[in-house]
């Protein structure tokens, strides 16, 4: 396994790789890594000749410092992880300043109101931070193809319209939800939670279950308020949203249309810690 923390040594060895025609799959992470950042290192290596991971803890997309600082670094840890799955990996560990020099901002996008909603309401400039620092990171490796989980499904939209805006030859693949075993979806997060709550967190995914079902029956106003019910009713949980909007275009939806993918959303406290999660409703 090849690990670069200058992005110069990274350009160089990758240049002589692409002379080569070869397909170059990348994975963009901030470490801490689990089984659904592993689900896209898997993928991403079934369908190119080589895989640049990146780990890299992005201080612009951190609207609070206080969770900036607590986000966990395991670097030792992530390294042996990504080699029990393949020895080729080429991973990127770049510092802040060779990523930003001196200037630490987020660039300005527009992103035809995907970024305005749920997570950028929540979270101001999240998605500029984010944005920023995939079109660095796209711009140093230019990968062919680049994967994202579904588990931040309004982030997996920017980023395409990011390429798509920017003109990157590069292909987004959103991969599906990796949850544990009792359904709540992996996270970086969800270390911070005590056993005895990751359990009680299943909540999240069980609700959003039900409210699936729901959804065939009812209107969407209808299903919004029986979530919001549900969370009124258990007060270990503070919800900060729940959305079901049109998935392609993250409008609300008022009136369920015919031919259009709905997806519900949610964003959820329970002991300090904020997880998020999303389902397809139809
Ligand atoms: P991070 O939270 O480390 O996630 C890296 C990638 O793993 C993202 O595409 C995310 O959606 C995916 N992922 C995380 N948990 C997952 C799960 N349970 N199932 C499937 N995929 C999952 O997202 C970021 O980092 C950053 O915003 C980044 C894109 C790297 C820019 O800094």
């Amino acid at each position: 396994m090849l690990i670069f923390s200058s992005k110069k040594v990274l350009i160089s060895h990758l240049s002589a790789f692409k002379h080569a025609s070869n397909s170059l799959g990348m994975v963009p992470t901030m470490g801490a890594l689990h089984k659904g950042h592993l689900a896209l290192v898997k993928k991403a290596i079934s369908e190119n000749d080589a895989v640049v991971v990146s780990i890299f803890v992005n201080p612009t997309q951190f609207d609070n410092k206080d969770d900036l600082k607590k986000y966990p670094s395991t670097l030792d840890t992530d390294l042996e992880y990504l080699k029990s799955i393949s020895d080729e990996l080429i991973v990127f560990t770049p510092s802040v300043t060779d990523l930003y020099s001196k200037n630490i901002k987020s660039k300005e996008y527009e992103f035809n109101g995907l970024d305005k909603r749920m997570e950028g309401e929540f979270r101001s400039n999240h998605f500029s931070g984010v944005a920023t620092v995939v079109e660095k990171l796209f711009s140093i490796v230019k990968p062919n193809r680049a994967y994202f989980g579904e588990k931040d499904f309004q982030q997996l939209l920017i980023i395409k319209k990011l390429v798509q805006k920017m003109n990157m030859p590069i292909e987004i693949i959103g991969c599906p939800i990796v949850r544990e075993p009792g359904g709540l979806a992996m996270s970086s997060r969800n270390e911070r939670l005590p056993e005895s709550l990751r359990n009680r967190a299943s909540f999240i995914y069980k609700t959003l279950i039900s409210a699936k079902k729901i959804f065939g029956m009812k209107s969407a106003q209808y299903v919004r308020n029986w979530v919001q019910n549900k969370f009124d009713d258990a007060s270990d949980f503070d919800l900060e949203y729940i959305e079901i909007c049109d998935q392609e275009t993250l409008i609300p939806v008022k009136r369920k249309q015919k031919n259009t993918k709905y997806r519900a959303f949610i964003a959820v406290y329970i002991s300090g810690v904020r997880l998020i999660d999303n389902i397809a409703l139809n």
